[in-house]
């Protein structure tokens, strides 16, 4: 970005209500608010979008599995997201959701404008399409004839009418915004999707008939059957949100076009060319960059909900502080690689890189400034001794912003950042002001620590979109707020006022163990197969009688009638919650093919299924009440 730019505008993907928030979520969101904080900071006028993207088959059949209507299911998802950014502080300016009225007439424009300049015809679709992208898939990409490329779930063969954009006809014009502009970061992603442009667009098929979830067609159109295909109604939201389509254009005006749009890599084709497409049918102009992050896995896996190895991030934020994860999602993981969470990992990043490298540092200036002058520190003579390592560190400072942040080489900027701290550690090591002192160098160890002080404000600075809270800290115990006047002032080179040094309980005590509850971190479930999950028989029965058993606390024995023309024993540990009266009478379900155990001396023909939680125990009955003996499936 050049420095003359006056406004800023950012999004993420709006994220699919589909599930909850996961951690490939908070990632995203994580790095747009970094940057929309940097932005601030600098005092450019920043707008940063966020929201979900409610429609669509993958929606609607999420919601029917669940037994809720599509809205009344996006309603609560997407409430889930924006209450978790709101615990993360994220700095959204606007949250939108694709259900918004605003929004979907924003849409039902964009279409009409397409469809009158001659950009959109109907006709039938007959193909691949892959309901968990949402994506028509070619013949050509089709992995085994059958399965989608990008998920590698298998694609559903749909024929319908359907309205058709003229992707084709953009094709050209694409292809020389993409070499030319070069609007896609990291560059090395760009050749893939010049590759597909190169193969040939074909025109894309942007209605659906066969569900009913989406956006109706424009009035004009008269064409009740058909909705909007949820990748033309997504996409539109980074324009409906700054009010495309209403009848107040001003933030429209203010903002278009988007300096940056941040996507996982999995979705960079439909921001790279269908997308631009889309904006130049309708005569606007184009985002300046298209980020494409990579992907997060679990200790070497791929998350994914049957194996129940899926972050939630809130779980580890909770764990281990929000700051310190932002930290670490960012410094981690190379900007568009696939990245690796561990709970290693991140403990060695908090103690090493911010216990060690940063807490320290602090901590060694606040006790040698207490030592040796009451806590005073003193900028005044930094220059006339170490005029190397400051230069050393402007030097960084110059650069990191150009080089890295705007590139999105944001685990780069933040490596820079730490030699800076290295250089204020090695300066401690090197220049032993406790030796100066006993050599009468007052002088020169009080403009060491001046030294230390300034390359910490630096640093407070620069990681204050990454970490916010932790840096204000620092900086008020340096004797400064952190704003945008602080910033021109490090940037140009202005030292510290002399100040007296607060002490602080240490900013990143260590941690010796993993954090997240066991129980939390969900291991790997095996999945079984229906005939596995047979193998158990399950069968109503009735108590027919009950009683304690005086040796244990915790068993009852009670005898059970499956309507197998005898009773059986069976030793069940529910003394605790409930009587044998209780008991007497009523019906149970039952594992009726268990083999005999003996508990307490007693055989044991079976097990009583019931659900434990913190509330007690329950025994699982049936609703109503059922022949003695009925199979339970
Ligand atoms: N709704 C579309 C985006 C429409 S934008 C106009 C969508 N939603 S999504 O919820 O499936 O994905 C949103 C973002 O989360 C994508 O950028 C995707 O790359 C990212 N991630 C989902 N899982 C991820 C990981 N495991 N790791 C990192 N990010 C991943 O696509």
């Amino acid at each position: 970005m050049s420095d003359k730019c006056k406004t800023y505008y950012l999004t993420t993907p709006i994220y699919y209500v589909n599930d909850v928030p996961h951690i490939g979520h908070a990632y995203t969101t994580i790095i747009a608010d970094t940057i929309a904080r940097y932005a601030r900071l600098k005092g450019i006028d920043t707008f940063f979008l966020t929201g979900t993207d409610e429609h669509g088959q993958k929606i609607e059949e999420a919601a029917r599995k669940r037994g809720k209507s599509p809205k009344e299911y996006a309603d609560e998802i997407s409430s889930k997201f924006k209450a978790l950014w709101d615990e993360f502080e994220i700095s959204y300016d606007k949250f939108i959701r694709t259900t918004d009225s605003e929004h979907i007439k924003g849409v039902q424009k964009a279409f009409m404008q397409m469809y009158e300049k001659g950009d959109i015809y109907k006709d039938y679709y007959e193909g691949h399409y892959c309901v968990s992208c949402e994506s028509f898939v070619a013949p050509s990409q089709l992995v085994n004839d059958e399965l989608c490329p990008d998920c590698g779930r298998p694609t559903r063969i749909i024929k319908e009418e359907s309205y058709f954009f003229r992707l084709s006809k953009y094709q050209d014009r694409i292809l020389s915004w993409l070499k030319e502009k070069k609007p896609i970061l990291p560059e090395a992603r760009a050749n893939e999707v010049i590759r597909f442009v190169e193969e040939g667009l074909k025109d894309l098929s942007i209605t659906r008939t066969s569900f009913e979830w989406g956006i109706k067609l424009p009035k004009e159109l008269n064409d009740p059957k058909h909705v909007v295909y949820v990748w033309l109604d997504a996409l539109f939201n980074y324009l409906t949100a700054l009010g495309y389509g209403s009848d107040d254009e001003t933030l429209l005006k203010k903002y278009w076009p988007a300096k940056l749009h941040i996507v996982g890599k999995d979705i960079l084709k439909f921001h790279a060319v269908y997308w631009p497409a889309f904006l130049m049918s309708i005569n606007y102009e184009l985002p300046k960059i298209i980020a494409a992050h990579g992907w997060w896995t679990r200790d070497g896996e791929k998350m994914s909900k049957s194996k129940g190895n899926v972050i939630n991030p809130k779980e580890v934020a909770d764990a281990y502080g929000l700051e310190n994860f932002r930290y670490f999602m960012l410094r981690e993981v190379p900007f568009g690689a696939d990245g690796d969470f561990s709970e290693k990992a991140l403990i060695d990043r908090i103690n090493n890189d911010l216990g060690n490298d940063l807490g320290n540092l602090l901590n060694r200036i606040i006790g040698m400034a207490y030592k040796y002058f009451d806590g005073k520190i003193s900028s005044q003579k930094v220059e006339k001794y170490y005029s190397k390592e400051l230069n050393e560190a402007k030097e960084i400072i110059g650069k990191i912003e150009q080089t890295y942040l705007w590139k999105m080489q944001i685990h780069k900027y933040l490596e820079e950042l730490w030699k800076i701290l290295s250089i204020g550690n090695k300066a401690i090591d090197t220049y032993k002001p406790w030796e100066m002192m006993k050599n009468n160098q007052e002088e020169k160890a009080m403009a060491l620590l001046g030294l230390i002080a300034n390359l910490l404000a630096m640093v407070a600075i620069y990681l204050h979109s990454v970490m916010p809270k932790t840096t204000s800290k620092i900086a008020n115990t340096l004797g400064f707020e952190i704003n945008t006047e602080k910033f021109n002032e490090i940037n140009e080179n202005k030292l510290l006022n002399d100040f007296v040094i607060k002490k602080i309980p240490p900013l990143f005590p260590k941690i010796e163990k993993p954090l997240m509850k066991k129980a939390e971190i969900k291991e790997p479930v095996d999945l079984i197969t229906i005939d596995e999950f047979f193998k158990a028989e399950l069968k109503v029965g009735e108590i027919v009688a009950a009683e304690e058993i005086k040796k244990s606390k915790k068993l009852l024995r009670v005898e059970v009638d499956l309507g197998e023309g005898r009773v059986r024993q069976i030793i069940a540990g529910i003394k605790e919650y409930y009587t044998p009266d209780e008991l007497v009478g009523t019906q149970v379900c039952v594992v009726s093919n268990l083999k005999p155990a003996k508990l307490m001396g007693y055989v044991s023909e079976g097990m009583l299924l019931g659900a434990k939680d913190e509330n007690g125990f329950s025994l699982i009955r049936p609703e109503k009440k059922k022949k003695l003996g009925t199979k339970i499936k």
